[in-house]
């Protein structure tokens, strides 16, 4: 099992103050937020459904269904360009001055969204994922196989987080022994990295180089691979520039990762704490199974993406000005009792569903098959060999928030 209490890259968070009042106040890294951020969400919702906290450079927090569905249609008036809600200081973001784009399509607006999505797309049909399916599964049961024995493991670092990192390395066709350089780039740029500009700064550099040199290897050396396809995808006459290419390839690994890693360690943790439910599925069909998926990405839908008002614009009775930050809270929406019978409660077979985990609109997530199959593939490999399993210390859960939401430290026991 892994050892996480000497983790360097967990132990840099920096301290805050209390929170004093949610509408005005809120911290998106405050330790109860992110254990139980949905009591937050349906206080806001009744009393000021768009907050807004002058924390971390300052945002707004909308958490209604109807304005996130809203507010994703504002395009480009809330522009996509700079998704992270704390800036870069500008000395660390030379990709703007480069006029660069890091990751498209998440961070670009029409018409360089467009394109390059649609270059991305072909790649994560059900047809594109089809060969994963069987890699998932093999993974998954050599990564049980590696802790069974000894009846318990983090179920969040054992299993969880060691899935996703694998399944896009081999759709990228890099070398997958490097997976555990893939999670600390992974964490140092998104989640602990959204806090220490530095930090984030090191691993933007670190991705960069590394995607460049492959970049370089598959122009000259063309495999089987997405890299390669997608250095032969075409622009309007032209192969795509290789800076769109490497920005490309940085998203798959950043998007590809702590999403689906935080949604299947949502669902163990769900199920750990909830026997009723663990019980049922150890014995469900494939509808139960597909039911069970969509309402536990609903209820912990981890993604929360950001938006910039590109001009003062006026919405629900709040004005955002030229820069602001606005967090696209897909979780919060999905929580929304307006849109959604008991909303506050998990129905493994809920029939009515219509939930915002992946987005809305232009952007909604490209990888949304990819993710769905390693949730199904993980979750069912797990009840076949750990049908019975709870947490054996529920105090020593962390959870990651800010713009990523899932369990990071997570120990189980079995057997
Ligand atoms: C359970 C796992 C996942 C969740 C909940 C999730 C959620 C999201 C959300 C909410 C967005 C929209 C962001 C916005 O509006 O700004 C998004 C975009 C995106 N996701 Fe995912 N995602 C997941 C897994 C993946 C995977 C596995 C991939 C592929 C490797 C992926 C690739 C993308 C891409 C490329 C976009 C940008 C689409 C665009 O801007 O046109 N995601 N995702």
């Amino acid at each position: 099992m892994t050892d996480t209490s000497t983790d360097p890259v967990a132990n840099a968070v920096p301290e805050r103050c209390p929170v004093t009042d949610l509408a005005t106040d809120y911290d998106m890294f405050d330790p109860d937020y992110l254990k139980d951020p949905f009591s937050a969400w349906a206080e806001l919702r009744d009393t000021c459904p768009i907050a807004h906290t002058e924390r971390y450079g300052g945002s707004w927090l909308p958490t209604r269904y109807d304005d996130l569905q809203a507010m994703a249609k504002m395009v480009p008036i809330l522009s996509s360009k700079s998704p992270i809600v704390i800036d870069m200081p500008e000395a660390l973001a030379k990709d703007d001055a480069t006029g660069y784009n890091a990751a498209a399509p998440i961070s670009a607006d029409p018409p360089e969204q467009s394109w390059t999505r649609r270059a991305l797309l072909p790649h994560f049909t059900p047809k594109g994922i089809a060969a994963d399916s069987a890699y998932t599964e093999r993974l998954c049961n050599e990564l049980i196989d590696g802790f069974i024995d000894e009846g318990r493991c983090d179920a969040a670092v054992d299993y969880a987080q060691q899935i996703p990192p694998r399944v896009i390395a081999k759709k990228l066709g890099v070398d997958d022994a490097m997976v555990d350089d893939f999670i600390e780039w992974v964490r140092g740029v998104l989640e602990l990295g959204l806090q220490q500009p530095e930090l984030r700064a090191k691993y933007r550099d670190i991705i960069r180089s590394f995607f460049a040199a492959e970049v370089a290897d598959r122009r000259a050396n063309p495999k089987d691979d997405l890299i390669t396809a997608l250095c032969q995808t075409e622009h309007e006459g032209k192969p795509l520039p290789d800076e769109v290419v490497i920005g490309m390839c940085n998203l798959q690994l950043v998007a590809g990762i702590d999403t689906t890693w935080s949604s299947i360690g949502s669902a163990l943790w769900h199920f750990a704490g909830h026997g009723d439910d663990r019980r049922r599925m150890a014995d469900a069909d494939d509808g139960l199974w597909d039911t069970a998926i969509e309402e536990l990405l609903r209820f912990y839908a981890p993604v929360t993406m950001a938006r910039n008002a590109g001009e003062d614009v006026e919405y629900g009775g709040v004005t955002f000005r030229e820069g602001d930050k606005i967090l696209m809270n897909f979780p919060g929406a999905n929580h929304d009792p307006d849109h959604f019978e008991n909303a506050h409660e998990v129905h493994l077979d809920r029939q009515r569903n219509r939930h915002v985990a992946f987005g809305i609109g232009i952007h909604r997530c490209a990888g949304s098959n990819l993710a769905r199959m390693e949730m199904q593939v993980a979750l069912k490999t797990w009840f076949e060999r750990i049908p019975e399993f709870t947490l054996s210390d529920p105090d020593a859960v962390t959870w990651a928030g800010g713009q990523v939401r899932g369990p990071r430290i997570m120990p189980v026991t079995f057997g």
